[in-house]
């Protein structure tokens, strides 16, 4: 590539027609600093558009070299991502972004996205695992060191022979997180129970006005984090005050902002963690005392934390509390931060989009149940519940608009995707949010909440139908893919769904002047989307 020479020539050639004057030195000097900088926008704006030499994915103009895209990629990633959408005028072409000499590769085509979590042998997640459980979760160096054993991509020495922590975990992810485990059996109906008691402390017979998205995080932080948790941990206001503070601050803690600009984010993760340790503290005797087939009890909660929290105690010093609580946190945040917002999301289109709630009710009205004891409210058969093909469609609307995952990912061996290289050390992300928010797979209205459309349209040919549905699968990921998939998406889609049900059975909505708050899509890549303010309603128990 040798066309950058004759742009350099006439730039040198227009600086050289300036006389020497006073005036003219000092634009000469602005010029002369411009220079280099103009210099590397020229070359980059000439190879825009072609893959490096290579064979990686194009590399999109910039100004000063070393520093490349770091500047933006600090910024809004929304306005970022929304910029390489369409590079070349064509849908879903990668590109290569530079960051002081680290490659970072953005994937927005759905089946290239698809082909990278295939490739889950030398393009992995583990080797950020440090800087995120450092950054995001406070963990101590003892609690990255025992997360790292056996982990592809992390320096291994010193760690030889050690106890595999991720990947036991990893196993029981499986055994007590997926579909027919008594595991999440036993966590949904513990969901249930809580949050029909939580609503039965925070509702009556008569209306009564809330800020719905704050509401459902007051009873949803506590139902769900019971599911999991159990009684021991204190789930009040004071946690859930320190966590969503935390949480509104959390990809400024990814990107090392310091505390001055994001103040008291780091102090009420800290608060957090005090409670995780007061807990670790009160809880630790018993768990030798519980028999391994309990699947559920009041002190640990779900098996899966009890059987973690002992695997803890073989692999971290009694008295390392720092280390004991941080290991607990990324969990924690997982299970809190993206079901509540997502739930928020569709209890709000179900409750503003016409005629969805009544379509529901009449859908769910075979699932109900009679109340556990100490409530009023029912329950529902889960089972039935999360095989209604409305319910699932008001469910996988909400995801697509209200949530935003992304998949970083780092190349371990250089690795061939769709005719592109990625290179070794470079990171990859796979912008799925893009993908399920585009005009062109959804439609113009791809921004609106309809349904129907996971559904088969009245009077289209059910060949076409299934093939449209399908199409449409394939290009939601909002739980991420390959080995590190999000082990909990199946207890979130009970929980969510649970959760809707009982708002729509057994209360009554005023949503008069209301409307679905705007999702604050700066949080692109976080998960669970926030809402820029909330929004009032009425409501009372049926
Ligand atoms: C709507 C709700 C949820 C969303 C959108 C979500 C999304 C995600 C995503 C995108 C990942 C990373 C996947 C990847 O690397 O490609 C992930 C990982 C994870 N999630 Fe979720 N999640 C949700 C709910 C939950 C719940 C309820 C739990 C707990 C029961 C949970 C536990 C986890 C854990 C432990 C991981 C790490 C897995 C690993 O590293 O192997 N998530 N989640
Ligand atoms: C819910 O809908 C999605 C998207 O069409 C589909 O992949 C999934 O299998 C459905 N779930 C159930 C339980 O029907």
């Amino acid at each position: 590539m040798n066309s950058s020479i004759p742009i350099a020539d006439s730039i040198r050639e227009s600086l050289s027609l300036i006389s020497i004057t006073p005036a003219s030195i000092a634009l000469y000097t602005v010029l002369a600093a411009a220079l280099p900088l103009v210099y590397t926008f020229a070359i980059t704006t000439l190879n825009d558009g072609k893959p490096t030499k290579d064979g990686e994915p194009p590399v999109p103009p910039y100004w000063i070299p070393f520093v490349g895209h770091a500047f933006s990629l600090m910024g809004s990633l929304d306005k970022l991502h929304n910029g390489y959408r369409k590079a070349d005028g064509r849908l879903g072409r990668p590109r290569t972004l530079l960051a002081f000499g680290q490659k970072i590769y953005l994937i927005t085509n759905p089946s290239s996205i698809l082909l990278m979590w295939r490739k889950g042998k030398t393009v992995v997640f583990e080797p950020m695992l440090a800087y995120v459980m450092k950054n995001l979760f406070d963990g101590t160096d003892s609690c990255i060191k025992v997360l790292s054993v056996g982990q592809p991509g992390v320096d291994q020495t010193g760690l030889e022979g050690q106890i595999e922590w991720a990947k036991i975990m990893h196993k029981w992810y499986i055994q007590e997180l997926n579909p027919g485990t008594l595991g999440l059996e036993s966590m949904t109906n513990v969901f249930i129970r809580e949050t029909n008691m939580e609503l039965e402390k925070h509702t009556g017979k008569e209306f009564q006005q809330v800020d719905l998205f704050a509401w459902i995080k007051k009873i949803m932080f506590v139902s769900s984090g019971r599911a999991l948790y159990g009684y021991k941990l204190r789930f009040d206001d004071e946690l859930a005050c320190n966590f969503w503070k935390w949480d509104s601050g959390f990809l400024e803690l990814n990107k090392l902002y310091p505390d001055f600009m994001i103040p008291g984010v780091r102090a009420a993760r800290s608060k957090v963690l005090d409670e995780f340790t007061r807990w670790y503290l009160e809880v630790k005797d018993s768990a030798g005392k519980i028999d391994d087939d309990v699947i559920w009890e009041e002190t640990f909660g779900a098996r899966l934390i009890r059987n973690r929290f002992k695997l803890n105690a073989q692999v971290l010093a009694a008295d390392d509390h720092k280390a004991h609580a941080s290991i607990h946190l990324s969990l924690f945040w997982g299970l809190e931060a993206n079901a509540i917002p997502a739930t928020s999301w569709m209890i709000a289109y179900i409750l503003f989009t016409p005629g969805v709630y009544e379509k529901l009710k009449t859908e769910l009205a075979p699932c109900l149940r009679a109340p556990v004891e100490g409530t009023s409210l029912p329950t529902f058969d889960v089972d039935m519940l999360i095989k209604l093909p409305y319910l699932n469609a008001t469910w996988q609307e909400a995801l697509r608009l209200g949530v935003s995952s992304l998949s970083p990912r780092i190349v371990l061996e250089d690795t061939e995707i769709d005719g592109y290289m990625y290179k070794k050390g470079g990171m990859i992300q796979g912008l799925s949010p893009l993908v399920q928010l585009e005009e062109e797979y959804w439609g113009k209205d791809a921004h609106e909440y309809k349904p129907e459309r996971w559904l088969p349209y009245p009077g289209e040919d059910p060949a076409v139908s299934t093939k449209r549905i399908r199409e449409f699968q394939s290009k939601l990921r909002p739980f991420g893919g390959g080995t590190t998939v999000c082990p909990g998406r199946h207890f979130a889609a009970q929980e969510i769904q649970a959760m809707v049900a009982v708002l729509v059975m057994a209360f009554e909505w005023d949503t008069a002047g209301g409307k679905v708050p705007e999702i604050n899509r700066d949080f692109f890549g976080a998960g669970g989307l926030p809402a820029k303010g909330d929004v009032t309603v009425k409501l009372r128990r049926l």
